[in-house]
């Protein structure tokens, strides 16, 4: 897959440019090691790519961002904040439409937010998402 043009980047939070878009439910991130609690979800909209990216039944963790987009049946979009509600990491981790947290192991369901594997036991926090000419676009007024 090429690297994708990035039309309208407005609100990139940290200058990252170059997202390894390959890797849909690999993991890529063996080593967690950064529990890190500087984690944050967007503050303003976010411009995530392609909306093609995200199949129906599927879903895609936007690490750089700490948003998993997901596509329900009916090809409804969700975007939940991936920082963990036990404890504050940061999900790294997308194994089919379940993310773990690298921490202690939470599981929760990318298409409904609920925990699926304790300690965890709030739901992740749902971000506004919109699909705008062919782009998502995920954060607070999205
Ligand atoms: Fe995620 Fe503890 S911070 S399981």
């Amino acid at each position: 897959m090429p690297a994708r043009p990035s039309a309208s980047r407005r609100t990139v939070l940290r200058g990252a440019a170059v997202v390894p878009a390959a890797g849909l439910g690999l993991a890529a991130c063996s080593a967690p090691g950064n529990g890190s609690s500087a984690a944050a979800t967007p503050t303003a909209p976010v411009d995530l790519g392609a909306e093609s990216e995200v199949a129906k039944g599927g879903a895609k963790l936007y690490r750089d961002h700490n948003v998993v987009v997901s596509r329900d049946g009916n090809g409804a979009l969700k975007a939940y904040s991936t920082i963990c509600t036990h404890a504050g990491c940061a999900i790294n981790k997308l194994q089919g439409t379940t993310l773990i947290c690298p921490c202690h192991g939470s599981e929760f369901d990318a298409v409904t937010g609920k925990v699926v594997q304790a300690p965890a036991t709030e739901p992740l926090t749902e971000l506004p998402v919109k699909a705008s000419k062919g782009r998502i676009v995920a954060g607070p007024d999205a």
